[in-house]
């Protein structure tokens, strides 16, 4: 009996030391020991020879690449949750299966929601940093010093009521937010009971009455400026908003502009519209305490890369025992 051939699986990223050792035993591997993100150039190389491309989300993995992929390539398995640097749809077209990693950063992503939720109200990143950037500046404890927004009590307005937005939900709740939401459909009512959460239809009417807005819905063509300078402006002028998700679903400089007018207190954001390129009005309103930055790193946690990397394994290896992958996206 002669052994199966391996499949060639192109990393375009340096991934966990285990998840790499495996996929070294299992496929014929082209990994990427240095981390230097590949050339669209190289890329579309590698795609015109491998069976298998593990992309992650810096790759924009857009249709005229797709068109330049050989016949061999049958499988994108990407590395990540998010999919919206890959046009399923042209891969589709070409007879690519494409998966992705869900449920594995859920947890991680709503922590580091919370996380900023915490570190905008009550300006832990700015105390931080009066200790650290100007040591001895600190006179000692006052009354009227680094007062921040209570966040006990207050309204939450999640907009994307997935796994992760639900996730948010669970951990505000437990802080004391009232939990509202605005999600393309009701989630069902046991979830509902649970988190005793109120559902708004209108995006909109839930933008004018909560204190904080958490943005946890996908980037799609839908999604693409959802919050747009006029919802922003709905906000009220105590909320502060948050972004772990993706930074094309807000307006980016219509956000900027109402943070500087002093018509949105706060911000707390992981995601940008242009990463790796951060405006720098938004690094110029961090200096300045009225928001916290974060250099994508929601799902950043060697536990969930590790539990990625095996959700990437999985897929490759059930396609290519012939069955459906787990994480099949669909166009
Ligand atoms: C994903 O996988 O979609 C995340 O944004 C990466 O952390």
């Amino acid at each position: 009996m002669t052994a199966k051939k391996k499949p060639k699986v192109y990393i375009t990223r340096k991934l966990p030391d285990a998840v790499e050792t495996r996929m070294r035993e299992l496929f014929e591997a082209e990994l990427n020991i240095d981390d230097a993100p590949r050339t669209r150039d190289e890329i579309a190389a590698a795609m015109k020879t491998a069976d298998v491309l593990v992309p992650t989300v810096t790759d924009r993995i857009d249709e005229a690449l797709i068109a330049e992929a050989g016949p061999q390539l049958k499988l994108i398995a990407s590395f990540s949750n998010g999919f919206d640097h890959i046009d399923v749809d042209a891969a589709a077209r070409k007879g690519i299966t494409v998966t992705n990693t869900p449920n594995v950063l859920t947890e991680d992503t709503a922590d580091m929601t919370v996380a900023l939720i915490l570190a905008v109200n009550r300006r832990l990143v700015e105390g931080s940093r009066i200790l650290t950037d100007r040591p001895g500046d600190w006179a000692g404890w006052s009354p009227t010093w680094m007062l921040g927004r209570r966040i006990w009590g207050k309204r939450i307005g999640i907009v994307g009521m997935g796994r992760i937005g639900t996730a948010v939900a669970r951990r505000a709740k437990a802080f004391g937010l009232s939990i509202h939401y605005h999600n393309r459909k009701r989630v069902n009512p046991a979830t509902e009971e649970e988190l005793e959460a109120t559902y708004w239809d209108s995006l909109d009417q839930m933008l004018a009455r909560v204190d904080i807005v958490s943005v946890n819905c996908p980037s799609t063509p839908a999604t693409f400026h959802l919050l747009s300078a006029r919802r922003l402006a709905l906000m009220q002028p105590s909320a502060i908003i948050v972004n772990t998700a993706r930074g094309d679903i807000i307006d980016e400089a219509a956000m900027i502009q109402l943070l500087r007018d002093g018509r949105i207190a706060g911000a707390g954001l992981d995601v940008y519209q242009n990463e790796p390129v951060v405006n720098p009005k938004l690094v110029k309103l961090a200096n300045q305490g009225r928001v916290v930055l974060l250099p994508h790193m929601g799902s950043a946690t060697i536990e969930g890369r590790i539990d990625m990397g095996d959700k990437v394994i999985i897929n490759i290896r059930t396609f290519f025992d012939g069955h459906r992958p787990p994480n099949r996206v669909l166009p």
